[in-house]
């Protein structure tokens, strides 16, 4: 890769200053729930969306949340902190595809079951970082948009050999780019200041490495992803097959897998209420 596409990497922008804040917020013992809803409601298009999920099926209260020092108290840091990341990244990336080789529908559809799919393997494994996985399938693929935005003409070639020449889409751009949209993804969440867990497993998730700090959320992921596949969510081909050796020192296997596809389904309705997050 050349040394002014790295430069055109750094020069993606930054989210919005409001999340920097939030970000830093949450790792702070003293930030009280009414500190950090008054933050967050700054910005009230961020508001509109947060509630608009946690009033919908995919938290299934009874009763109406009416204001984020309700939704704070009740859902706790992490989750706002998740949602306002998922809510986010999505306003700002969904978007016409400048390179007209990639339908971010499709892509943000693919990001969703794979969210979607994690979140149901997340309860299923029990897994110490489960209130981040439906965060990091919803963007593990991320690093593709900002190719797709930033470099439309080299993805678009990326894109064209993997039908002209019947490569794997991280082999093309490894070819075109020098790096996979998961080394890039990686780069922007670090960028973006995302949690430590998130940013491995976006840049893990073609190549799962079980024994790692964060191992475990990028198997998951790249399990997640594979999923999609069975149930036609995936982008094309693009998504891998499963790493039947990550599953296993991970210790689940592929039948385990198969029982879940009814759950996951079932989550992928409730989950659907993120495409409206979508501009
Ligand atoms: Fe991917
Ligand atoms: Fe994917």
């Amino acid at each position: 890769m050349l040394r002014e596409d790295l430069d055109r990497i750094d020069s993606v922008p930054m989210l919005p200053e409001l999340v920097g804040k939030i970000l830093t917020m949450i790792d702070d013992p003293n930030v009280s729930s009414h500190q950090l809803a008054a933050v967050v409601s700054k910005d009230l298009s961020l508001v509109a969306s947060i509630l608009r999920i946690i009033n919908s099926a995919y938290y299934g209260f009874r009763w109406r949340i009416a204001s984020v020092n309700q939704a704070v108290v009740l859902l706790g840091f992490r989750t706002i902190r998740n949602l306002v990341l998922a809510a986010t990244v999505m306003n700002a990336y969904g978007g016409q595809s400048p390179s007209g080789a990639f339908d971010r529908t499709v892509h943000w559809r693919h990001s969703i079951a794979c969210g979607a799919a994690s979140s149901v393997l997340a309860k299923t494994w029990k897994v110490s970082q489960a209130e981040e996985a439906f965060l990091t399938g919803l963007i593990h693929d991320i690093g593709r948009v900002i190719m797709d935005q930033y470099f439309p003409a080299e993805f678009a070639e990326a894109v064209r050999m993997v039908n002209s020449e019947g490569m794997a889409l991280t082999a093309t751009e490894d070819r075109v780019f020098g790096l996979t949209h998961a080394d890039i993804g990686r780069h922007v969440a670090q960028k973006w200041k995302f949690p430590g867990a998130i940013v491995s497993a976006i840049g893990d998730h073609h190549g799962p490495r079980p024994d790692t700090e964060w191992g475990e959320l990028a198997a998951l992921v790249h399990v997640a992803d594979a999923m999609t596949r069975t149930v036609g969510l995936a982008v094309g081909d693009w998504e891998a097959a499963i790493d039947e050796g990550a599953l296993a020192a991970v210790g689940h296997d592929a039948a385990e897998i198969e029982e879940l596809q009814e759950a996951f389904l079932e989550e992928y309705k409730r989950s659907n209420i993120f495409e409206g997050l979508l501009t």
